[in-house]
């Protein structure tokens, strides 16, 4: 599964490692801190809960599992339309080839800046943010943004610049995938902070915990708004204690150390509780190729892992 948020840090090209050590049979599976809903959407499980502190994230899935596929897409269309943007994947890139700016690898960008910012405008006006209008345009804002992220200010406000995509075949066939999938699984999507009483709850009643928590040495769009810690880790942390003393199965996913960093807390944690909490570290193979903060560091080291407690 890939992710029709093509959320920064997804976990789609790592899923055939996980399986490997994924348990075989699960009945409830948690996917904590689900971002884009890879996780969830990629295993075989009685019934699925994705959880995210994210409104708008869990907003947008939400939304984009309530319609079938050609709803959605002429909804999209009327919009594109009405915005003037670029839809490659219905005109090809034939009827934008003068204006596509090839020298400067800008793709889309000049084709779409003035409809665009029109669109980020009016979804900024748009009070409730939680109406079909507002999750409509807000998709297509992901589509069009700047590295098809997704951030906000502190006033709410939808502040990324025009990117370089549109809505090319690549995203259709992603959203086609996500709308099937979505109708086929058992899930439900819960707006939370892994702090929660009502999300410890479901923590405790799950079998299996994929957790994926923003990086202590990362550097992603959603470590800038989320104000993850060094205390928020060792909440974190302790959580994992908690599950564990509940004999909960998890996994957890993270990055030890990168170029000349490391995650202390997490590295220390594990050297503590190691033997007690069962714990079972698996380096990750991965190379980040198509995320673009990455590619600044192509060829540094990171020592990325699975953290599980079976
Ligand atoms: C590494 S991303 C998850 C990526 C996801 N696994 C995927 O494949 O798309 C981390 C996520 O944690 C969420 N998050 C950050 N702080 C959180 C908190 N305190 N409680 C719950 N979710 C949080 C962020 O909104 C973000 O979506």
């Amino acid at each position: 599964m890939k992710t029709p948020l093509n959320y920064t840090g997804n976990k789609s090209r790592l899923m055939p490692q996980f399986i490997e050590h994924f348990p075989k049979q699960v009945g409830i599976f948690v996917d904590l801190f689900c971002g884009g809903a890879t996780v969830g959407l990629s295993i075989d499980a009685k019934k699925v809960i994705f959880i995210d502190n994210n409104l708008n994230v869990i907003n947008l899935l939400k939304h984009l599992s309530k319609y079938d596929f050609k709803t959605l897409i002429s909804r999209l269309e009327v919009l594109i339309e009405k915005y003037n943007l670029s839809y490659s994947a219905k005109y090809g890139y034939e009827k934008y080839r003068k204006e596509l700016d090839k020298r400067d690898n800008n793709g889309f960008k000049g084709c779409n800046t003035i409809g665009y910012y029109q669109l980020r405008s009016d979804f900024n006006l748009i009070e409730n943010k939680n109406s079909k209008e507002a999750l409509d345009l807000l998709y297509l804002l992901v589509v069009y943004a700047f590295n098809n992220d997704m951030r906000f200010n502190k006033s709410g406000e939808f502040n990324l610049p025009v990117g370089k995509t549109d809505l090319n075949k690549n995203n259709i066939e992603k959203l086609k995938n996500y709308i099937e999938r979505v109708k086929k699984i058992n899930c439900i999507f819960v707006c939370g902070d892994f702090r929660e009483e009502k999300i410890k709850k479901i923590l405790l009643e799950a079998d299996f915990i994929y957790a994926d928590p923003p990086y202590l040495i990362g550097n992603a769009v959603y470590n800038e708004t989320s104000n993850w810690t060094e205390e928020t880790e060792k909440e974190f942390l302790n959580l994992l204690e908690i599950l564990s003393k509940n004999n909960k199965k998890f996994a957890v996913s993270n990055v030890l150390s990168k170029v000349g960093v490391y995650n202390k807390p997490l590295s220390d944690w594990i050297l503590f509780n190691r033997l007690d909490l069962h714990l079972n570290v698996i380096d990750i193979d991965y190379h980040y190729r198509g995320a673009s903060y990455n590619k600044i560091n192509r060829d540094a080291k990171e020592r990325e892992v699975l953290i599980k407690n079976f």
